[in-house]
């Protein structure tokens, strides 16, 4: 049986991954995460007790880290800082948390010997313009547009310095957008599908033509744990599942799925150096790793999705006022 560290336990993604690993493993977990305004601890409600252990540790404090993950095997690092638009009003946040946090994660792994992988983001390979087909590879120069994609480029390369200089045992992988139950919903679809519910019009930046690159999380997962069990130490894999739409169809079809007709949204200032398009080309994880995310039908994911959050209203709804009221305050 592997102990597993899963950092970011109490967000979205670590949340999803959590309960992934409990249904599709034997190992134990331990969730870390400093319970910031993007976590959620009601999220991890109802999770067998018998093999996750929750830890409220802040990844900035590499002693806390430290005593933690004594006893572990493998650590699977995802706490950061992760929404652009914050990044664009705090970034000494994700410095701290993405940057010297991350710094923390790798002093812990080479001193307590842990098999580490690191989640990043496609956002570091930066953006595709207009009418472009090309798509990100593993060999893509870095090129980060915003303060959050600048911070996870320079994590990545840490962890890259470390393998290499310290000889730890590292993977490290780059997603695209991941949609599913459980996101923050400062988030774009979750963002819109709260604001319907309530009765609120979807918000929209710019033109609404950024296009970007959806995955559903289960996929993320699934990929997380193909790596783990069979990746390559040192290397870097793509995940993706060729998904790419653009804001205005994405929100077009939660209007349709909802029942509200397409003028039901309003268009506002767009995001600052706003990404244009993400793509990725996943075919190392697929060939290499023999990775096959679930066969999907997006607008059948979409109805889902709203059925999750209309049936888990008290799961958002303490949050969702705060973030508008911080949306309007920075946004309008
Ligand atoms: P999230 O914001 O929902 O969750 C991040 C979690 O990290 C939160 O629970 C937060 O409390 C925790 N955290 C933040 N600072 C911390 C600190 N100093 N110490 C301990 N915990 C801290 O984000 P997410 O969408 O779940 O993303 C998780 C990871 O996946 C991030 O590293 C992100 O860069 C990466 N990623 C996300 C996506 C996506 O589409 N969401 C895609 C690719 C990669
Ligand atoms: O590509 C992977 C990245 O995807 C992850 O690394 C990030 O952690 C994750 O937050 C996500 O970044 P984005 O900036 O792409 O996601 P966000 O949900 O903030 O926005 C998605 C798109 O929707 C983007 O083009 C901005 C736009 N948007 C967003 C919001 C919140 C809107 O048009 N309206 C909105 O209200």
């Amino acid at each position: 049986m592997t102990t597993v560290v899963v950092t970011g336990a109490a967000g979205f993604i670590g949340v999803n991954f959590v309960r992934y690993l409990i249904g599709n493993t034997s190992w134990r977990i331990i969730g870390v995460d400093s319970l910031s305004e993007a976590s959620n601890l009601a999220s991890l409600e109802g999770i067998d007790q018998s093999r996750f252990r929750f830890e409220k540790v802040d990844i900035r404090d590499l002693n806390a880290l430290l005593e933690v993950s004594e006893g572990a095997d493998a650590m699977v690092h995802l706490a950061a800082e992760s929404h652009n638009d914050n990044s664009l009003h705090s970034p000494g946040l994700f410095i701290e948390t993405n940057v010297v946090g991350t710094f923390n994660v790798l002093e812990v792994v080479r001193t307590l010997k842990l098999r580490l992988h690191h989640v990043s983001t496609d956002e570091v390979y930066g953006d595709f313009p207009p009418g472009s087909v090309d798509l990100f590879k593993e060999e893509t120069p870095y090129r980060p547009s915003s303060p959050y994609s600048a911070t996870k480029a320079a994590s990545d390369h840490l962890v890259r310095a470390w393998v290499r200089s310290f000889k730890i045992e590292a993977t490290i992988s780059n997603c695209s957008n991941n949609y599913g139950p459980y996101q923050n919903v400062e988030k774009f679809i979750p963002r819109q599908i709260t604001n319907l519910l309530l009765g609120e019009k979807a918000v929209l930046y710019g033109t609404g033509n950024n296009v970007r690159d959806w995955i559903h999380v289960n996929d993320h997962s699934s990929a997380i744990l193909r790596i783990l069990e069979s990746g390559k130490l040192g290397e870097t894999y793509l995940v993706g599942t060729s998904g790419e739409r653009d804001n205005l169809s994405v929100v077009e079809i939660i209007m349709d799925v909802m029942g509200f007709p397409a003028s039901h949204l309003r268009f506002i200032a767009d995001r600052a150096g706003h990404d244009f398009r993400y793509g990725i080309d996943s075919s190392k994880m697929r060939k290499d790793l023999a990775w096959n995310p679930e066969p999907r039908d997006f607008r059948e994911d979409i109805s889902q999705l709203v059925e999750w959050y209309r049936e888990n209203e008290t799961w958002w709804r303490a949050k969702k006022t705060s973030i508008e009221e911080k949306y309007a305050r920075e946004q309008e």
